[in-house]
């Protein structure tokens, strides 16, 4: 192999998007990252990895040191979309993201895939609660994602009935304020808009226009043009 070919990849640009549950971030980064030809990490789907590992194996969830074994476990595990996006896995990804020893664990592969993204991608996109703060404080762009909870929580109802979840609206409802407070007060790594993110508020804003706007912000601060660009009505 050439000195070449061993030389760390540049990193050529990272996008952090941040927001509570259900805001459209999730659906935006998928977006982002097709139209300027980047790798996408969801790392909501790392934390409910954990949470759905100890689920299966009946592991207390309050117990920091079982827990964080569950990290370990992930790369071996198979867990179906349905699961990883079930209510009860939200839940406990929430009580297992408060905990330091688990972040701690989880915060050099999404470093690492910022800065090496894989399949020869020229950068990354991540989205989660606490990329733009702690894990790519140095993103080349960010957002912060929201929208009324009220909103939020008709999303997922939409979303978790067309998988099947029987589930009110009014248990999304609280389950959403319910995360979203463990979230924002948690000590370690909570959900907020860092300084320098740009915000977008979905509340009234649909999706295509949401990324309309995004990619404007990107492109404009980067000089870029986008290879999939995005339909024009
Ligand atoms: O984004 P999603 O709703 O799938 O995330 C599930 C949970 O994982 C969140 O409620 C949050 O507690 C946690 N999480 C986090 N930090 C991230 C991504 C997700 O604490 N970067």
């Amino acid at each position: 192999m050439s000195n070449e070919a061993k030389a760390p990849k540049a990193r050529k640009l990272v996008i952090a998007l941040d927001g509570p549950a259900a805001s459209g971030k999730g659906t935006l980064a998928r977006k982002l990252a097709q139209a300027f030809d980047l790798a996408h990490l969801d790392t909501g789907a790392l934390y409910r990895a954990v949470a759905a590992i100890v689920l299966r194996a009946g592991i207390n969830e309050t117990d920091e040191d079982a827990v964080v074994l569950a990290v370990g476990q992930i790369g071996a595990t198979k867990i179906e979309e349905n699961e990883l996006r079930s209510t009860a896995v939200g839940r406990v990804a929430s009580v297992v993201a408060a905990m330091p020893k688990v972040r701690a664990a989880l915060l050099d592969y999404q470093r690492n895939f910022a800065a090496s993204p894989p399949d020869d991608k020229e950068g990354a996109v991540l989205d989660g609660r606490d990329i733009g703060t702690v894990v790519c404080p140095a993103a080349d762009v960010k957002f912060f994602v929201t929208a009324s909870v009220e909103e939020r929580a008709r999303r997922r109802h939409a979303e978790l009935q067309s998988r099947g979840e029987r589930i009110t609206y009014e248990a999304v409802l609280a389950e959403l304020r319910d995360r979203d407070a463990r979230d924002c007060n948690r000590a370690q790594a909570p959900l907020r808009q860092a300084e320098d993110a740009v915000l977008l508020d979905t509340t009234e804003l649909d999706i295509e226009t949401a990324f309309r706007q995004a990619v404007d912000i990107i492109a404009r601060r980067k000089g870029l043009g986008v290879s999939a660009s995005p339909a024009r009505p």
